[in-house]
This record gives C-alpha cells, sequence and structure tokens, in this order.
C-alpha cells in the first residue's frame, strides 16, 4: 500500500539550537552528543524530527551560520562521527534528522573565500559578489546589510567590494555561477547520502541578486526605531527572478532520495512565499510560514485573518506549515506572556499543517535579557536591542545548577534563566498542569486524531471578538478548537446541537461531555473538543 502522507507532513518539527541544548563535556556550550543523550525526551514529548541549527565548522560570527568546512563537524559540537551516531540513534527512535543548510554566504575564512580574495583572476573570484567602488571610491550602491551598515566591504588588496547580506564575516556566494551551484549541490547530497532526512534551508529569499546591482528603493514607512536596513526596501536583493529554477534543482536532487525534506526559510508575504511550492508542487515542501513570529498585534481577529489568508492562498494540495518561534525571534511567552503562550501552544499544534516548536518552548521559557558585555550575537553587538541571544539561552533540564545543561561549575555560553527552578522539564514532568505536560498532551492527542493531522480546517463565526473558533474534519470525525484570548469569561457559540468531548483544556482540567450550543471559556483558555458523531448533521 502507498503511503497516502509523508512524515513531514504528519509530524512535528523540534528546532534545537545545538549550543544551547545539551553540554556533555562541560566546555559550556552544547553539542551533538549531548543532543544524542536527550532523545528519549525527544521522544517521550512525542515530536517526529529535529532540525539542527548548523553544527560544522566555523569562527562562529554568527553562531554557525558563517561556515569553513561545510562537510564537517565543529569539534565544539562533537565529530562527524558523533552525527553519524546521532542520526542512527535518531532514526532507530524513528526520529527524523534536518540540517541546516546555509548556501547564501560562507565564512570569510571559508578556503574558497581565501582563495576568491586573493586576486581578480584568482580562479574562485566569481564564487562571490564583487564590485568596483562607485566613482567616489565608496560602496558600489546603497544596499544595506541585515546586521547593520553597508552591505559591502573593501578589500584592500583587490580594491574591490565584496558584498553580504549579513556580517562583513558572511560574504555571499555568487549564485549565478554554475560551479557555485553545482559545489553547493553536492554538499546537500553529501549529507542525503549519509542519511539525513533533509534541510532547512537558510535565507532563500536572498539567493540571488538583481544583475544590474540597481539602488534599493527607499522605504516610506521606515521610522526611527526600526531596524537600519528596513530603511530601504530590499527590491532588488530579495525573491529575484531565476530563484524558482536554482528551487526546481533542489528539489529533483532531493527527490532523487526517497522521504527528505525541504523547508525554505523566505521571509516574504504571502503572495510571494506561495510560489516557492513550485508551480507543479515541484519546489520546497515547506516554506516556512513567518506569520505568526511577524504579526505586529496578538489578538483572536488577526490571528483569524492570519489563519485564513493564509489557507486562502495556498496552492492546491500544498502542504501547510506554522511556526511559532526561533533562534531569531522573541519567544512566544516573552511575546504573549505565559498564560496566553498556552493557548498559543494549542493553536500551534491543532492548525491544519506541520508545526514547527523551538526548543524550549514546550516549558514556556522565556527570554533571558543579558547585559551588552555579555552579548554574543553579532546584531546584538551593534544594536544591542536587537540582540537574538536572548532566545537562545540554554534549555533548562533541572533544578540543579546551570539549570542541568552544562556541569556545576561550569560557565554557560550564555546565562540561563533566572527562574529555571521552576521552568525545567524534570519539575514540570511532576506537575499534571505544567506547560510541559501540556504540550506533551496536545501532541498525544494530535498524534492520536487523524482530524487533527489530516482534518480540513474551517474558522467558526463568533460574536465575541476575544474568541477564535475553529473546526477541524476529516471524514465523519470532527474537533473544534476554542481559544479565548482575553483575560475574562467569555461564551463561544458553536452551531451544533449534541454533545462534545472535552479533549483537553489549556487550564489542564478536562471537563468531559459538554452541550456544543454554548461553550464557555475561562481567561486566557482553549479547549480541544471532540463533536460526538451523534451530533453531526445527516
Ligand atoms: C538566517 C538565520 C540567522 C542567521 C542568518 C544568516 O536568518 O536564521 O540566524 O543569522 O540567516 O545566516
Amino acid at each position: 500500500m502507498t503511503q497516502p502522507h509523508f512524515w513531514w507532513q504528519t509530524g512535528v518539527i523540534y528546532q534545537i539550537y545545538p549550543r544551547s541544548f545539551l553540554d556533555s563535556n562541560g566546555d559550556g556550550v552544547g553539542d551533538l552528543p549531548g543532543i544524542a543523550s536527550k532523545l528519549d525526551y525527544l521522544r517521550w514529548l512525542g515530536v517526529d524530527a529535529i532540525w539542527l541549527s548548523p553544527i560544522y565548522p566555523s569562527p562562529m560570527a554568527d553562531f554557525g551560520y558563517d561556515i569553513t568546512n561545510y562537510s564537517d563537524v565543529h569539534p565544539l559540537f562533537g565529530t562527524l562521527e558523533d552525527l553519524d551516531a546521532l542520526l542512527q540513534q535518531a532514526h532507530q527512535r524513528d526520529l527524523k534528522l534536518i540540517l541546516d543548510f546555509v548556501p547564501n554566504h560562507t565564512s570569510d575564512e571559508h578556503p574558497w573565500f581565501q582563495q576568491a580574495r586573493q586576486s581578480r583572476t584568482n580562479e574562485k573570484r566569481d564564487w562571490y559578489i564583487w564590485r568596483d567602488p562607485a566613482p567616489d571610491g565608496g560602496p558600489p550602491n546603497n544596499w544595506s546589510s541585515r546586521f547593520g551598515g553597508s552591505a559591502w566591504q573593501f578589500d584592500e588588496q583587490t580594491e574591490q567590494y565584496y558584498l553580504h547580506v549579513y556580517d562583513v564575516k558572511q560574504p555571499d556566494l555568487n549564485w549565478r555561477n554554475q560551479e557555485v551551484r553545482q559545489t553547493m549541490f553536492d554538499v546537500m547530497r553529501f549529507w542525503l547520502d549519509r542519511g539525513v532526512d533533509g534541510f532547512r534551508v537558510d535565507a532563500l529569499e536572498v539567493l540571488l541578486k538583481d544583475e544590474q546591482f540597481r539602488d534599493n528603493p527607499v522605504n516610506p514607512l521606515w521610522k526611527p526605531g526600526d531596524p537600519f536596513y528596513t530603511r530601504l526596501l530590499e527590491h532588488y536583493v530579495v525573491d529575484q527572478p531565476g530563484m524558482h529554477d536554482i528551487m526546481q534543482e533542489m528539489r529533483a536532487l532531493t527527490e532523487s532520495y526517497s522521504q527528505r525534506v525541504l523547508i525554505g526559510e523566505l521571509y516574504l508575504p504571502l503572495e510571494r512565499l506561495m510560489p516557492y511550492y513550485g508551480e507543479q508542487l515541484d519546489e520546497i515542501h515547506l516554506p516556512f510560514n513567518f506569520q505568526f513570529v511577524t504579526m505586529p498585534t496578538w489578538e483572536a481577529s488577526t490571528i483569524r485573518q492570519a489563519v485564513e489568508g493564509y489557507e486562502a492562498a495556498l496552492p492546491q494540495e500544498a502542504w501547510p506549515n506554522w511556526v511559532l518561534g526561533n533562534h531569531d525571534r522573541t519567544r512566544i511567552a516573552t511575546r504573549v506572556g505565559r498564560e496566553q503562550a498556552r493557548l498559543t501552544q494549542m493553536l500551534l499544534l491543532t492548525l491544519r499543517g506541520t508545526p514547527t516548536c523551538y526548543y524550549g518552548d514546550e516549558l514556556g521559557m522565556q527570554d533571558v535579557p543579558l547585559p551588552r558585555a555579555l552579548m554574543h550575537d553579532p546584531v546584538g553587538k551593534n544594536h544591542p536591542e536587537y540582540s537574538r541571544d536572548p532566545v537562545r539561552s540554554p534549555m533548562q533540564w533541572d533544578g540543579s545548577a546551570n539549570a542541568g545543561f552544562c556541569p556545576a561549575g561550569v560557565r554557560p555560553w550564555l546565562p540561563v534563566a533566572s527562574d529555571y527552578q521552576t521552568f525545567n522539564v524534570a519539575a514540570e514532568q511532576h506537575d499534571p498542569r505544567s506547560f510541559l505536560m501540556l504540550t506533551r498532551a496536545l501532541l498525544d492527542v494530535r498524534r492520536s486524531h487523524s482530524t487533527l493531522t489530516l482534518g480540513s480546517y474551517q474558522s467558526v463565526e463568533q460574536e465575541s471578538a476575544t474568541c477564535f473558533v475553529y473546526q477541524r474534519q476529516y471524514a465523519d470525525q470532527r474537533c473544534l478548537v476554542a481559544l479565548n484570548f482575553s483575560a475574562h469569561d467569555q461564551v463561544v457559540t458553536l452551531p451544533e446541537q449534541g454533545q462534545g468531548h472535552v479533549l483537553l483544556s489549556t487550564h489542564g482540567d478536562c471537563e468531559g461531555l459538554i452541550p456544543l450550543s454554548e461553550v464557555h471559556l475561562r481567561g486566557n483558555e482553549g479547549l480541544l473538543i471532540e463533536v460526538e458523531a451523534s451530533s453531526l448533521p445527516g
């Protein structure tokens, strides 16, 4: 029998930031053996795949997103053998392993760039993007780096500028060069041959740049306080013509292996995001849907709009996905508070599509503020208010020193949250009402109800502006999700006559059978209700 759905459609992805998960060798930095030792936890939690942020050799200017060798493991994290062992142990537990693939740029310390900068005629020169200075000697155009300042860096030796959309230590590769493409495709094969289950592809929207290097237009909506680089619209840097041919090639390569997935990091508005599925669904399996991490307001009505807009925009048969947080964005429990974060966890795990969970969010972990002097993130060094260090703090395993992330007496690379004694895996495992047990219960219900993995999605109209209600339906099974995004009690009305069985409340107390005509929700409560078969029309 052929499998009707792939694992990346029914499964749940868990993102691990390897530096911060578990330090097994006492150097204050997480590593691969540390991750391997927690696979049973992940299985217990109930996720299906792990995505690792980069584990490759790197001078760590951007914490592994600046790579010096695409086919090896940084000694901080372990060895290639450790990676193979992790892969094998994950597979033994029926967990998939997804790696981060960073095709847009290398480290400036990568041997390719070292060669390229030797002379204008070096055979690797065209692997990167070089331009002559403007007539006044300044940068070739007005493009900004996403990490601050100009996107161009002058190279004294060869008297040209090179392009870096991110840090000055992350020169952009020239994807118009065929050798670059083939070399990067070989990198993908290297890992796929080893058995990895797919890639989360970094910074995809900027892979190609305007061939004429035209100036970017000024952003009329920019105001002081907004990130510097958003002063200009990235018109000639983002989503350029030619991208889809590359995506198709990447996909064809991936399809030549069985059951692998491509997930794309694409910060794009919906109308520009959807084409990345490919006209024939032959590009990215899951272009990340970042609506929940970029929404300026967090209210029932805006959330509903986001969901409906996304559902309506999806090409036929394209598989949806949802993200609440990642290593670049404020944690959900900080953004919306812990009470609403519970509700939001229910939202993430009951919407139609593949959810990606960020490590620690299952505990209700919050951002850990830190003084500028302790910041590592290159963004934070320039602009402390945008530092991503706070969202990358060590995983909180237990109430012992350093939250069990690294041995007592060792200084973790980033400070541990001050409330770790309350919010940690060990403590929460013993509290049936904890954030962790809610997440686990949601994952459990999701796994055992095809309605939640495969069912259709439909919003249910509400009078109350603070409630978001929807139903999921699969064959003759139906689930209702009712979420109250206010601190006050609310009543929602459902067009059903019969009764429903409350599978889960975010408040941790299950209420059994309830009448569906009028459902009472406490402040910040979410209910997941299975509709009784006899309540279904016809
Ligand atoms: C992506 C990564 C981010 C990194 C950047 C440059 O946005 O998620 O962490 O800094 O790419 O590689």
